[in-house]
This record gives C-alpha cells, structure tokens and sequence, in this order.
C-alpha cells in the first residue's frame, strides 16, 4: 500500500489577508510565511511589481521554484526566518515596503507528512523542526529537565496536567517516535476514546512552539514588519492560537498608542511615549461559515491588521520571552 499523499495546503482568510494588504499594481509586498505559497500567488495576481516571500523551512522554499519561475521575475524566495526580514531586503537592496503579510504556524505540507515529526496521528520521528538547524523535539524530550518540559507544557500548551506528563516524558526515556510520545501523555493525561480533545494535541503544540522559538519569532516578525514598512504600508497577521493572537493584539494596541488605564490617585505621568507606529487598526477577523466548512484547518484563525504611520519604529518590543 503506498502512503496518501498529503493533502495541499489551503491557504486560510486569503481573500481577507489580500484586502488588508490592498496591494496596488507595482507596489513592493513581503510574504513572511510562504508555506505553499497561496498568499504570495493572491499578491501577485493584484499586480504587485515585487513579492520577497519568506520561508525557513527549505523544502517550502524548493516547491515554490516553480511559481518563482512563472512569475516573470516578480517573485523571490527567501530561505530565511521572518524576523531577519529587514537585514535580508537589506542584502537585497530593499530598505521600504508596501505590505507585510504573516500566516503563523505550520503548513500542511509540514504537519502531515509523518517523516517531519509533527504529527501525533501518524507516527513517525520526533522531529518537529520546521528548518533544518536546531534542537529536534527528541532532543528536547530526552535532555530537558522535567522542570523545564512541565514548563514548555503549561505555557505553551496551556495545559494543566503539565507536571504529571513531564514525569512521564521522564520516566520514558529514550523517546525517539511521534506514535510513542503521543501514547505518553495519553496514559498521563488518562485519555480514552471519546473525551473531547486528544491531550496530545496540546503537547505537540507546546513542544512545537518552543522547539521553534515561535512566540520569540512572532514578536521578531512584528517588530522587523514596523522596521521595513513604508509610511502608510499595511501589515496582515494571522494567528491559530489565543497565545500568538494575544501577542498580535497587544503589539498593535501598544504601537498604536493605547496606553494602559492609568489610577487617578497616582501623580500625572509625562505622557510623551513614542509616537504611535501603527494606526487604523481593524478589528480582527475569523473565517466565515463557508470557509470553515471547506476548510477544518481554518478553525481559531484570526487576522489582524493595521496601517503604518510615517513615525520612527520603536527600538525594541517586549521583553522578549513569553514564558
Ligand atoms: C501556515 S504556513 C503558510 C501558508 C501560506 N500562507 C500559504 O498560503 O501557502 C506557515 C509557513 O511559514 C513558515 N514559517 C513559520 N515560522 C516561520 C518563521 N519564523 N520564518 C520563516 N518562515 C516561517 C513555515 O515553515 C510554513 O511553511
């Protein structure tokens, strides 16, 4: 029996995405997430005269030649992280640009083929890593304390049997495939046929996120995106999960100039903060019905977009770590 091809990836809110771009003919845009390639197509076929798509994960970057090579030279691939995005246009001779799309997470090129350890349906090796460099989840689960994997759990998975799992994970060792974590926390968690939620997805998506410093990145992409984005450029971003969206809302409220409720009691403060950054900020937007019907993977997305302002970027944003 051959394995079943994996099934393309169907790019999610693209239309939205587009029309929070509002990419004019011959303007410059960057595709953070390249993935398959769905948003940078949607840009393209708007008339952008420049796509700089990004993607770190080698085997994204090695399928998308062939839309390079059907683009007549508007389109470039960049086999870099989102957050190096300013110092890579740089290289390019790019210092502004118009838009700025971000579609955070993983593609399904990346989660269901078995051999990229992502999955905890099919087995396979534990991998998780969406480039070729840094530690593999194996590592991560075989070398960590279990203090720090109960942490990765909690945090990241926000999940509330964090402690007993990773004595679990401990106890285990070694721990080399997907199908053998995932019977891990099932036993841990107490899962059986029929509960809600498979515990399992909440650990893979912790040890995901942190095997890939995803939440350090997103909030890289952010600030690199204020960095390249020309006066009146606009910034796309969606999310999957309520910990990247926090991330996503409280940048945008923050850059646009929100400052927190203040107590009438403490003594005025100066209330010369750096100029707001982003404005026009939109209100988030989720998948309609029709989307959500033919596409699953839509589920828990949310785009969120705003407007650059002519202000200087803000050095540097939060405190750079989100455990
Ligand atoms: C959800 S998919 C994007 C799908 C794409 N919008 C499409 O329509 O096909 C996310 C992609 O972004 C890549 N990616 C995730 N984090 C990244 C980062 N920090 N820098 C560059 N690429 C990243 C992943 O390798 C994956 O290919």
């Amino acid at each position: 029996m051959t394995a079943a091809q994996p099934r393309p990836h169907v790019p999610v809110l693209v239309d939205e995405v587009v029309a929070a771009l509002a990419v004019v003919p011959g303007e410059t845009h960057v595709d953070g997430t390249f993935g398959a390639g769905g948003y940078s197509k949607a840009i393209l076929e708007k008339g952008a005269a420049r796509v700089f798509a990004f993607d770190r994960d080698p085997e994204a970057i090695e399928a998308g030649q062939a839309l390079v090579a059907s683009s007549g030279g508007r389109l470039t691939l960049v086999p870099e992280r989102f957050s190096r995005m300013r110092q890579a246009l740089s290289a390019r001779g790019v210092e502004r640009v118009d838009g700025v799309a971000l579609d955070i997470g993983v593609s399904s090129m990346q989660l269901d083929r078995p051999e990229r350890g992502f999955s905890f349906q099919a087995d396979g090796p534990l991998d998780m890593r969406m480039g070729p460099d840094g530690e593999s989840a194996t590592d991560f689960v075989n070398n960590a304390p279990e203090a720090e994997i109960a942490d990765v759990l909690y945090h990241y998975g926000e999940e509330r049997q964090a402690r007993r799992i990773a004595r679990a994970i401990v106890a285990a060792r070694p721990i080399a495939r997907t199908g053998e974590l995932a019977a891990i926390v099932r036993r841990a968690a107490g899962y059986h046929p029929g509960m809600k939620k498979d515990p399992a997805t909440r650990t893979f998506q912790a040890i995901r996120i942190h095997v890939n410093d995803e939440l350090n990145e997103l909030e890289g992409g952010l600030a690199a995106a204020e960095q390249v984005l020309a006066p009146g450029g606009r910034l796309a971003v969606v999310t999957f999960h309520s910990l990247e969206d926090r991330i996503v809302k409280r940048f945008l409220k923050e850059r646009a100039g929100a400052r927190p409720a203040r107590s009438r009691h403490l003594p005025a403060a100066n209330e010369d903060g750096p100029a707001p950054t982003f404005e026009a900020v939109a209100r988030p937007v989720t998948p309609s019905a029709a989307e959500l019907a033919a596409n699953p993977r839509a589920r828990s997305a949310t785009l969120r977009s705003a407007r650059r302002t002519a202000a200087a970027p803000v050095p540097r944003f939060g405190e750079g770590s989100y455990r």
